[in-house]
């Protein structure tokens, strides 16, 4: 598929077959999000899959979602704060950056092999830390269930116009044609 039709397929997938994925196509999601950029090249995370069912039932309890009980397996994307750049005239730190970038990688990869993912972030981090006995410094960022969809076409896409999001030399002035 061309990534720019890849772009558009992609969508928020919240119901999956009742099937496992494979290791070895899993394993192709998780290279992409190591391939990921990242500021100064810190790599600054920690991917978890999770696929035995004693395993995903502790996840589920940080998000109560019907949809989300049916997910066959879920990828947690952590970042390492320890670990992360941090730009020398703030402070700001460029971890959840940084693990955005890599999600998002993951989620077109996915795309790409005809899996279903839905980032979640609406999650009890408390609850992430103690299933999976996360380290200090270790934060959760998101939770990526992961599986075939039972609807493979996207729905349409809502999203603002390109004129709502896009400006041209200042803020607030309109892209010239
Ligand atoms: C940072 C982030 C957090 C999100 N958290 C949740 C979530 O907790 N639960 C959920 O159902 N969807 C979540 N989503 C999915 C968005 O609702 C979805 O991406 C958005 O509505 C656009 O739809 P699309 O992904 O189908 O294009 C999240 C997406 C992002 C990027």
């Amino acid at each position: 598929m061309h990534f720019n039709q890849l772009l558009r397929e992609r969508y928020s997938v919240r119901e999956f077959k009742p099937l496992k994925v494979s290791k070895a196509l899993l394993v192709e999601v998780l290279e992409a999000g190591r391939m990921a950029p990242s500021a100064a090249n810190k790599q600054p995370w920690k991917f978890i899959l999770v696929s035995e069912d004693d395993n995903l039932k502790k996840l589920k309890k940080a998000y109560k979602r019907d949809w989300f009980k049916a997910a066959p397996q879920i990828i947690v994307i952590c970042g390492d704060h320890d670990a992360s750049w941090k730009r020398s005239f703030d402070g700001k730190d460029h971890c959840d950056i940084d693990a955005a970038i890599a999600i998002d990688h993951m989620t077109i990869r996915a795309a790409e092999l005809g899996l279903g993912t839905c980032w979640v972030c609406h999650f009890q981090p408390d609850l992430i830390k103690e299933a999976l006995e996360l380290p200090e410094g270790i934060e959760p960022i998101a939770l990526l269930p992961i599986g075939y969809p039972i609807v493979s076409k996207a729905p349409l896409k809502n999203r603002k116009q390109l004129n709502e999001v896009v400006f041209e030399e200042k803020f607030g002035q309109q892209l010239k044609k």
